[in-house]
């Protein structure tokens, strides 16, 4: 990339450390944002991110084996009225509840399973 840009590596690197949203792992089909800020934090979004974790046997930052899922945090997004919130794929899920986010992960496999039908 460095070479294309034709700028030093060092400074491809910088970037891609500094934002958030920009970095060179390899993401899931999906790609979960949870919410870490405040209003979010205030309802519990640890709680979610317990119950993502749980069901996906992966940790923050990590991909599921199947290259299906990516699990990360993001800076609040703007849904502070459907606290917790996530977005997967860009698309808002507010008021989670870890039977919602269970139900909804359910959901993503299986559109993705039947798309690949
Ligand atoms: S604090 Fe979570 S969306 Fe704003």
């Amino acid at each position: 990339m460095s070479k294309k840009l034709k700028i030093p590596k060092a400074r491809v690197d910088e970037v891609i450390t500094f934002f958030s949203s920009i970095n060179n792992c390899k993401k899931g089909k999906f790609v979960l944002q949870l919410c870490e800020s405040t209003a979010c934090g205030v309802k519990k979004k640890h709680l979610i991110g317990e119950a993502i974790e749980k069901k996906l046997k992966i940790k923050l930052g990590e991909t599921t084996s199947d290259n299906l899922f990516t699990f990360e945090h993001t800076p609040c997004f703007g849904a502070c009225d459907l606290a917790p919130a996530m977005r997967a794929n860009g698309i808002v899920y507010g008021n989670l509840t870890k039977e919602k986010i269970e139900k909804l992960l359910d959901k993503l496999s299986k559109e993705f399973e039947d798309n690949e039908e």
